[in-house]
């Protein structure tokens, strides 16, 4: 097995560690040496971070330097033992928390009303605006069966919320240019409609849904809209500042009423924040959750979480603090070069094709060949993209390491053997994209359902065969 190949392994290996660190099934009767776990730790680390250090990733690692990690976990180390709940304690939390949300609101043309919270992330800055919507429709209209209008496109945390929240998921589908189908959105507005969604950009193509036309039908009929900028809400003003056609989507369309935007994404933070923004506090107010009559005491809580921990709202804070305009200019900068450069490859290659206009992200099918043979040989060559089903397709979501010298021309290089030994490939199933295949057979979903359960199941399992145990 070649290096690149082991690697891929390892990717999908759940226990690569089994037989060389020792797997604890209980707490150990003594201590061990905090000298030899940093080693463990650091050796895991190290050799997980060498996959993305070359460049070779879509999307995961934003920016990846590890000088801009190491000043983010000063900052968090200060305040990681800190709750953030305990506001008497530690007034710091408020300060940091309000900044950011202020300066995630200039970033979006956000008005003075605007109204943020601080969250662990995209699927929890889904979840909540999902229950301000549901909320604000009962309340409002005595709507008891709330449906929310969302591209086929939006994330799937989406869904998740809906699930968690009791609220149908219409999902609308898109147009020729890949974008959600306007017009059948507005045909598919019930009285029992809380909400719209639109992404900006949405997970699988990077694109912008037409925002200004879904702010339209929000505005006539006093709907909720919801923009998910958790991939894009960090990205794309730097996009219009440096002179591209970014559609606009932020709080200058009148209609829309909330915006996330993942800190942890391109905001270059530690993994574990998102900004939730809603257009007025009255919004924002049917997050809240007070229970005044509990034996524990008056119970106030703006959100999903908890306990959460000071140290990342320190590190997020810090990390836009010491970025500033300049520095997110210029690595947007780059990064919209280098996704340019590999739009333009991918378009050059025959059997190909660009899902619409891609701006920070690149998503391809191909009419012609599986692209999950593609995809075979591209993690035979180290890359590790993003596969997409429905049409099946990949993306590559480009981030700051993948900006360095020759990693674009290198992967499009890859990209054109990848589509030659697509044509004719070594074996016919494959390897990637196995589980859509199944999930597309008569009765493959349930058993695509059980396999995705068990493989959540291997997730929290020790590893199962230990030579040290
Ligand atoms: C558009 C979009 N929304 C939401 C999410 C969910 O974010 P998270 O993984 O932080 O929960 C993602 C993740 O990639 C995303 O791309």
């Amino acid at each position: 097995m070649g290096e690149t190949e082991a690697e891929h392994a390892s990717l999908i290996d759940f226990y690569p560690y089994r037989d060389r660190y020792r797997s604890h099934r209980r707490l150990e009767p003594e201590p061990r040496d905090r000298e030899e776990v940093l080693a463990e730790l650091a050796e895991m680390a190290g050799e997980e971070d060498r996959i993305g250090e070359r460049g070779r990733v879509s999307g995961s690692i934003y920016h990846g330097d590890h000088d801009h990690y190491r000043f983010l976990t000063r900052a968090f180390e200060l305040f990681a033992h800190a709750n953030v709940l305990q506001r008497d304690m530690y007034p710091s939390a408020t300060k940091l928390e309000a900044e950011i949300v202020a300066m995630t609101a200039s970033l979006l043309h956000a008005g003075p009303e605007v109204a943020g919270v601080i969250t662990s992330g995209g699927t929890e800055s889904l979840i909540n605006p999902m229950l301000v919507y549901r909320e604000r429709g009962r309340v409002e209209r005595g709507i008891t069966r709330p449906e929310v209008i969302l591209p086929v496109t939006a994330h799937v945390a989406l869904l998740k919320a809906a699930h968690l929240l009791g609220i149908t998921p219409v999902r609308a589908p898109l147009r020729d240019d890949w974008l959600v189908d306007v017009d059948w959105v507005r045909d598919h507005v019930t009285p029992d409609t809380v909400a719209l969604v639109g992404s900006a950009g949405n997970y699988p193509h990077g694109l912008v849904d037409p925002i200004e036309e879904l702010s339209e039908i929000a505005q006539e009929h006093d709907l909720g809209l919801h923009v998910d900028g958790c991939l894009g809400g960090f990205i794309l003003p730097w996009g219009e500042r440096l002179g591209l056609p970014i559609p606009r989507f932020d709080f200058r369309v009148p209609g829309v009423t909330s915006i996330s935007a993942d800190t942890h994404k391109y905001g270059y933070a530690l993994k574990g924040t998102s900004v939730l923004l809603y257009r007025d506090a009255g919004l924002r107010r049917y997050q809240y959750f007070n229970y005044p009559d509990w034996q524990g005491g008056i119970y106030l809580s703006p959100g999903l979480a908890g306990s959460r921990s000071g140290g990342l709202i320190a590190a997020t804070w810090a990390a836009m603090v010491t970025l500033g305009e300049r520095g997110y200019l210029e690595i947007a900068d780059r990064i919209f070069r280098t996704a340019a450069a590999i739009a333009d490859g991918v378009r050059a290659i025959p059997g190909l094709e660009v899902f619409g206009s891609p701006t920070f992200l690149v998503a391809f099918h191909s009419p012609e060949v599986d692209v999950f043979h593609v995809n075979d040989h591209l993690v035979a060559c180290g890359w590790r993209l993003n596969a997409l089903q429905r049409p099946p397709g990949l993306h590559f979501c480009v981030t700051r390491p993948n900006t360095a010298q020759g990693v674009a021309e290198a992967f499009l290089a890859d990209l054109r053997a990848a589509v030659e030994y697509a044509r004719s490939p070594a074996r016919p199933e494959a390897r990637s994209g196995a589980l859509y295949g199944l999930g597309s057979m008569p009765g493959g979903g349930e058993v695509l359902e059980t396999l995705l359960a068990a493989a959540l199941d291997a997730m929290y399992e020790v590893a199962p065969t230990d030579a040290r145990a």
